[in-house]
């Protein structure tokens, strides 16, 4: 059993999907789930009890902050991570480097990093592509090796899973 990364950020669908389209279908094709939340996409599981059916799907604690000083890391050190859903905010964070949750941090210390496998599914109004950076944090996150793909709202979130390493 292979270790992912699966983070995931505030984006529509998320109450609805993640567990059902994310988490447990990639549980079932054999991952073992380190699940990251960034602080909103854990406070909207919070509200609408889907935290629960969520952790079912992994004997590793779902992480949205981060540990103290001198606590043990909860997670071990997959080598393959998929961010998704991935919202603007954070896809741009990440691209600029910015780590101020723990989602961010996780994928902002392997980002690069040789022998690691980052896909990145993002979900975003179709206005965002006119954001004059927009077009440059893609680029940086491509330059970096990750694996891009746009989420569409009418397509199956479980698509994403394809694009994972020994799929
Ligand atoms: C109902 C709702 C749906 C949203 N859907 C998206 C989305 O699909 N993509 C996106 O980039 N932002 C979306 N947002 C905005 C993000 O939640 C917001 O930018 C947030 O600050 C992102 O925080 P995070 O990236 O740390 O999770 C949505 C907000 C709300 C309230």
């Amino acid at each position: 059993m292979r270790d992912l990364g699966l983070v995931a950020s505030s984006c529509g669908g998320l109450d609805s999907r993640f567990t059902a389209e994310l988490a447990r279908p990639a549980a079932t094709r054999g991952w073992r789930l380190a699940v990251t939340l960034t602080p909103v996409a854990h406070r909207w599981l919070e509200a609408t009890g889907g935290l629960t059916e969520l952790a079912a799907t992994t004997d590793l604690p779902v992480r949205a902050v981060s540990r103290l000083p001198g606590e043990p890391r909860p997670h071990p050190d997959p080598s393959v991570f998929l961010f998704a859903p991935a919202s603007a905010n954070s896809l741009a964070k990440l691209a600029l480097g910015i780590a101020d949750n723990q989602a961010l941090t996780l994928l902002g210390d392997v980002l690069g990093a040789p022998g690691i496998t980052i896909v990145v599914a993002y979900q975003i109004q179709d206005t965002r592509v006119h954001h004059p950076a927009w077009q440059r944090h893609l680029d940086t996150l491509k330059s970096a090796g990750v694996r891009l793909h746009r989420l569409d709202p009418r397509r199956p979130w479980s698509e994403v899973l394809d694009l994972l390493p020994g799929a």
